[in-house]
């Protein structure tokens, strides 16, 4: 005789909201998938923020802006695989090159030719980059930036900011997630790291010179996203960039941009070419793989140059990063040459393009909350965005101190759960892609009123 069936992983009760009793009642496959997953996975997941009420949906397919769940459901994705998919779900010139590239084998793991040509084009699109070198993922280029930066310096502290999301890197697990911040996120992080790494509030000149100031001459660098992402899509201001470059200039320190998120996003050479300001070392990730894993390192040539093998120093000397058994496999860099390329060729039409449709997107999402008496601030560097449900419309929210004090983050979790309902899938904030057409943009305005709508009847 067969097992009986588990229930669902959440059962519905009379006092679930309806918007998630409806998805859970929709999404049958899905919420069998989780009852398994969470017998075999710790939560039921290996990326935590894959979670969403009422459970995880499941997804079998993306192509273009649209992602399908494996209940058949479609949805217009705003996403984006993290933000990665610039160029949409499945873009035809990625799939082909890495059709073509398999067919050669999936990975040799030894050099080849392919990660010359993306080295290449990071050195040539990236106004920092004078070498670059590979890893696989966004964490681990964080993690080696850190200790480059402190080998290079010979100095221990970092500073990092408030709401800074750097991978799971322990160097950086300091005052990442809100409310609670002043220390490690959580158990099994040594309390030593609260000593070597500091966090500032983003944005904040005032704040950040202060712990500059502390961390004396022992600061080896300042790393930075310049949007702060998990944090909330928050844009750094220019002149901020502009202090960070020069305080750490004349404290001797090294200046880090982490563009996982924002390179060859902002522009083909990321935020460094878009602000104009040139940081000591910068990682990437994300775009660069084409939708496959990766993370890069790049930056100045003398501090780059201390994890070369072809220095001949004693242990004490060396820098060792590096390593990774997948570290430039030939199906992310053939991945990764093919979107740059599509973006160095189209830089043109597409950038200009992604941020006029996204400022048009978040025009609309802006008066469809505030016709209905719901005040919003809307932040949307370059062709990102995300809602903040402030006490006031139009509030600035320029750091994790206004998120906190002037925000309602359970809002923006709502809206997140109601657009699945109506067919939209975001997560805390959006990307556009080239894929987001009048039609996309016009069905998200759509769903986007729905639930102002709801939210509005439900106060
Ligand atoms: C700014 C930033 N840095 C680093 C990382 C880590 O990258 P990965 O997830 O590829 O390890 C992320 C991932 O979201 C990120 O947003």
């Amino acid at each position: 005789m067969n097992p009986p069936k588990p229930a669902l992983a959440v059962a519905v009760q009379e006092t679930t909201p309806r918007h998630l009793a409806e998805l859970a009642a929709r999404s049958p496959r899905s919420g069998r998938l989780h009852e398994e997953a969470r017998r075999l996975t710790p939560g039921g997941l290996s990326h935590n923020p894959r979670n969403h009420a009422p459970f995880p949906l499941y997804f079998s397919k993306g192509q273009g802006a649209r992602i399908w769940d494996v209940d058949g459901r479609e949805y217009i994705d705003l996403w984006m695989a993290h933000y990665d998919a610039i160029l949409g779900h499945s873009p035809p010139q990625v799939i082909q090159t890495v059709r073509e590239t398999m067919e050669n084998g999936l990975h040799i793991g030894l050099a080849i030719e392919q990660e010359v040509e993306l080295a290449r084009r990071i050195c040539d699109m990236v106004p920092s980059a004078e070498r670059a070198r590979f890893c696989a993922s966004g964490t681990e280029a964080t993690m080696y930036a850190v200790r480059l930066a402190r080998a290079f310096t010979g100095r221990n502290v970092v500073i990092k900011m408030v709401g800074g999301w750097h991978g799971a890197n322990t160097d950086l697990m300091v005052d990442v997630f809100p409310p609670d911040y002043g220390g490690p996120e959580g158990r099994g992080l040594p309390p030593e790291i609260v000593r070597a790494t500091r966090s500032v509030t983003y944005n904040d000149i005032e704040d950040t010179a202060r712990v500059i100031r502390e961390a004396a001459g022992d600061l080896a660098a300042v790393i930075v996203e310049p949007a702060l992402g998990a944090g909330g899509m928050i844009p750094a201001e220019k002149k901020y960039l502009e202090f960070l470059h020069e305080e750490t200039r004349r404290n001797g320190a090294l200046l880090i941009f982490d563009e996982v998120i924002t390179g060859f996003r902002f522009a083909p050479g990321g935020a460094q070419e878009y602000h104009g300001i040139t940081p000591d070392i910068t990682t990437l990730g994300k775009i660069l793989g084409g939708g496959l894993p990766i993370g890069a390192i790049a930056g100045r040539a003398d501090i780059l140059d201390e994890s070369s093998i072809l220095r001949k120093v004693p242990k004490a000397e060396r820098v060792i990063i590096g390593g990774g058994t997948y570290s430039c496999n030939p199906l992310s860099m053939a991945a990764g040459i093919a979107t740059l390329d599509t973006l160095k060729a189209g830089r043109d039409q597409i950038y200009p393009t992604l941020e006029a449709n996204n400022r048009r997107l978040c025009e609309a999402i802006r008066d469809a909350f505030r016709s209905r008496g719901i005040p919003v601030t809307i932040t949307a560097p370059s062709s990102l965005h995300a809602v903040h449900f402030t006490r006031e419309a139009g509030q600035p929210v320029r750091n994790m101190a206004d998120v906190i004090d002037h925000t309602d983050p359970a809002k923006q979790i709502e809206l997140a759960d109601r657009l699945r309902v109506h067919g939209v899938f975001e997560f805390h904030g959006g990307a556009l892609s080239v894929s987001h057409g009048d039609a996309e943009i016009a069905s998200i305005i759509q769903a986007m009123e729905s639930c102002a709508d709801e939210m509005a009847a439900a106060g």
